[in-house]
């Protein structure tokens, strides 16, 4: 089984992407199901059919579902949230903030993990398409596995070992909550039950980016690459959607264009080796299967679009004799030469004709590189930790 994850800034055409790869895939005879996990829906438009909570079959192996987090959140959250809620009157919170309050962030997030799981586990689908929330609230999704593990290590194992004695102590001090309110956590975890491994596995998941070819928009998408990078995700493809056509005459459209070639560049220097597909602009806005059957065309040619389009981490971070280093991949670059530059938050790296731009993840943002090697493909800068 193969999951496929889109993710990108508001508007840029995730939804659209995210349908038009899954009818593709039904097409090839995979049984395909795409799920929308952002909250504010549009894939039954996109679709132009009418989806619910739960799959509906949209054409020959292909389904969609739209999840409703808000019900999924009473459903699963219902007793820790009256308990924390609780928790929160007592200390003289109103009854309606406490109720809110109770849901943590990163909620939404897990029940959207949940469903991913649930149809994962179900073993009904070949690939599951997953169309995103917007960077930010992907990333927080997308990191919450990890964060999970820790808590589940930490405070599980706390509740239950140090239980005996410290228990009344921390009960009181409103640290620990009840058995059931503890078993209801422990149901919830279960349910994202080896959805790490799953997604960790670039056999089984691909993270694709879409993006425009706009300049915030590819430094958001940047910033996302490098810290997917990060947590280990493979990142199989970038789509860059909204290329103006060269029929279009005019100087209007000529300077729009030129502009466009430029951030065409750029989207080529931050993210090669991953492949980057073109998608037009189209003459009108995409709805139905007939459209996204031409905007899956325009993306994937003849491809398969449940393939794995890429593999290898681009960039690593480690720590080494008290420096961070920065390593990534250089794959056709054999000269020794080149040159970097740190500009705020991104390192530039250039060798030969060829440039990358890196944004930088926090931990290093604000750290002056000291040296940096290049040998066997591979570019490695180090980062003096307290310089
Ligand atoms: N290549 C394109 N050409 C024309 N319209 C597009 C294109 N890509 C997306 N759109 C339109 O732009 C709007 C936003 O796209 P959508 O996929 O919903 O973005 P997102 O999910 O990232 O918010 C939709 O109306 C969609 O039909
Ligand atoms: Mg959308």
């Amino acid at each position: 089984m193969r999951t496929i994850l889109y993710t990108g800034k508001g508007g840029v055409g995730k939804t659209t992407v995210s349908a038009a790869t899954a009818l593709r895939a039904a097409q090839k005879g995979h049984r395909t199901l795409v799920m929308s996990t952002d909250m504010a829906h549009s894939l039954a438009d996109s679709l132009g059919t009418p989806l619910g909570s739960e799959p509906t079959q949209v054409a020959e192996n292909l389904w969609g579902q739209e999840i409703n987090v808000l019900d999924d959140i009473r459903k699963y959250w219902g007793e820790v949230q009256g308990y924390l809620a609780g928790l929160l009157i007592t200390r003289g919170f109103d009854d309606v903030i406490a109720d809110e309050l109770a849901v943590l962030p990163g909620m939404e997030e897990l029940c959207s993990l949940m469903h991913l799981n649930e149809k994962s586990k179900q073993g009904l689908y070949d690939v599951i398409i997953c169309d995103m929330a917007p960077t930010a609230e992907s990333m927080r999704l997308l990191s919450l596995p990890d964060i999970i593990d820790w808590y589940v290590n930490k405070v599980m194992t706390l509740s239950k070992t140090a239980g005996g004695m410290l228990q009344p102590i921390l009960r009181t001090a409103m640290i620990l909550p009840e058995g059931t309110v503890i078993g209801a956590i422990q149901d919830l975890l279960s349910k994202i039950d080896g959805l790490k491994e799953q997604l960790l596995d670039p056999q089984q998941s691909s993270i694709r980016l879409v993006l425009n070819p706009e300049k915030m928009v590819i430094k958001e998408a940047q910033r996302a690459y490098t810290y997917l990078n990060l947590f280990g995700y493979n990142v199989d493809l970038v789509v860059s959607n909204r290329i103006l056509p060269l029929a279009l005459e005019g100087s209007f459209f000529h300077r729009w264009r030129e502009q466009q070639n430029r951030y065409r560049e750029e989207v080529t220097s931050a993210f090669a080796p991953v492949p980057i597909y073109e998608v037009p602009l189209m003459e009108q806005e995409i709805v139905g299967l007939e459209m996204l059957g031409r905007v899956a065309d325009a993306i994937f040619g003849d491809k398969d679009p449940a393939d794995i389009l890429h593999s290898g981490a681009a960039q690593r971070i480690y720590k080494q004799d008290g420096a961070f280093c920065f390593e990534m991949q250089l794959p056709f670059v054999d000269k020794t030469a080149f040159n970097l530059l740190k500009k705020g938050d991104e390192l530039i790296v250039e060798v030969g004709n060829i440039r990358r731009d890196i944004v930088l993840p926090r931990a290093l943002a604000h750290l002056e590189p000291a040296g940096a090697t290049l040998d066997n493909g591979k570019l490695t800068v180090k980062f003096p930790a307290n310089a």
